[in-house]
């Protein structure tokens, strides 16, 4: 029965042909039919190939499999090609019930690895830590290399406070990477209980903090006490961008973005980027990545962003938007049920 099924599945999709255009919150297949599941995900370029990881939640909330890896040379038809990351090559504490949400993963040209960073939790979301991973390829297998709380920082501790931030450092939770044009990387995640972001330079291999971690000069507590989370960085002419969105567990929110010249900031606060119907929860989803649209010129972008399902995780979907940045710096994302990656030519030249 299986098998008719997705050999129906694979005829319906040969009849249709490949995907040539985008189509938020809708199901997006695999080349065999099956749902992407790349949730909390983020892209890597690599020799003319798109590599997009995220939790595969097909087995429902947590770490039942691991991080999934598919490839694109087009964005619109996604291959599945491994667990790029398998569950069990985590520790213990954080598969099956455990938690591994956000893979990113950067390429590291001086050690030619790649390196995945995640957000690695207990189910009661008390360990708060990073996961760091490297492979030799970009598909895997990822072998797991430690478990980390990259900074430790008196910030006024909490006196009851779960997460032990005083004993073993700030917590690290929603996350992303972003790799400079100087070839220096940055984490960027939510700390000290989701109420402050850091941004943090990594060491050259990109598998831990720069050390000696020195605040405003290798690492940075920015949005201080604004409780945001889903961290989207980009560049642009010079100057970096951050979407986040508002901590409510699955359910959606109000998205923002800041700007700042220097990445260890100031930030300045930008208001909400999304505009019209639904903009208050941003399309009914939260924001897991920006990319740099291809062939678009400067200044085209495509916002990721996941539409989470709380009573059935397997079923979320994928919000994909295109904006580009207006000659006075600012974003508008705008809610599309289908566009392809020409409306970089007409409507968003
Ligand atoms: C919101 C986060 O953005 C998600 O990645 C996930 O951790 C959920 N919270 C869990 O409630």
């Amino acid at each position: 029965m299986k098998i008719l099924v997705s050999l129906l599945a694979v005829s319906a999709l040969w009849a249709a042909g490949p995907r040539r255009e985008f189509t938020p919150g809708e199901v997006w297949p695999d080349t065999d039919g099956n749902p992407i599941q790349a949730h909390g995900g983020g892209l890597l370029r690599h020799k003319g190939r798109w590599y997009w990881y995220g939790e595969d939640k097909a087995l429902g909330n947590f770490n039942r499999t691991g991080v999934a890896v598919y490839s694109s040379k087009d964005l619109y038809n996604w291959k599945r090609e491994a667990i790029a990351l398998r569950k069990d090559d985590v520790p213990e504490l954080f598969r099956d019930h455990g938690v591994c949400e956000r893979p990113k993963v950067l390429y590291n040209r001086k050690t030619r690895k790649f390196v995945m960073w995640m957000h690695l939790d207990d189910r009661g979301y008390a360990e708060a830590s990073a996961g760091v991973a490297v492979s030799d390829s970009p598909t895997g297998p990822f072998r797991f290399l430690h478990q980390i709380r990259p900074i430790h920082y008196d910030f006024g501790y909490p006196e009851k406070d779960r997460t032990n931030q005083r004993e073993r450092g700030s917590t690290y939770r929603d996350m992303n990477l972003f790799l400079d044009d100087d070839g220096r990387a940055y984490a960027f995640y939510a700390s000290e209980d989701n109420w402050t972001m850091y941004v943090v330079r990594l060491n050259a291999e990109f598998t831990g903090p720069e050390a000696p971690a020195v605040l405003g000069r290798t690492w940075a507590r920015i949005l201080v006490r604004q409780m945001r989370e889903a961290p989207a960085p980009f560049k642009h002419k010079g100057r970096y961008y951050l979407i986040t969105s508002g901590c409510t567990g699955w359910n959606p929110n109000r998205a923002g973005y800041a700007v700042a010249g220097n990445i260890l900031g100031p930030w300045t606060d930008m208001g909400d980027p999304s505009a019209g119907p639904e903009a208050e929860t941003t399309f009914r989803s939260q924001s897991t990545f920006v990319l740099p649209a291809p062939g678009a010129g400067k200044g085209a972008f495509i916002f990721m962003a996941d539409r989470w399902m709380p009573k059935s995780l397997q079923d979320s979907r994928y919000v994909w938007l295109p904006f580009r940045v207006d000659a006075a710096g600012r974003i508008e994302l705008k809610w599309r049920t289908r566009w392809d990656l020409n409306i970089f030519k007409s409507e968003l030249k």
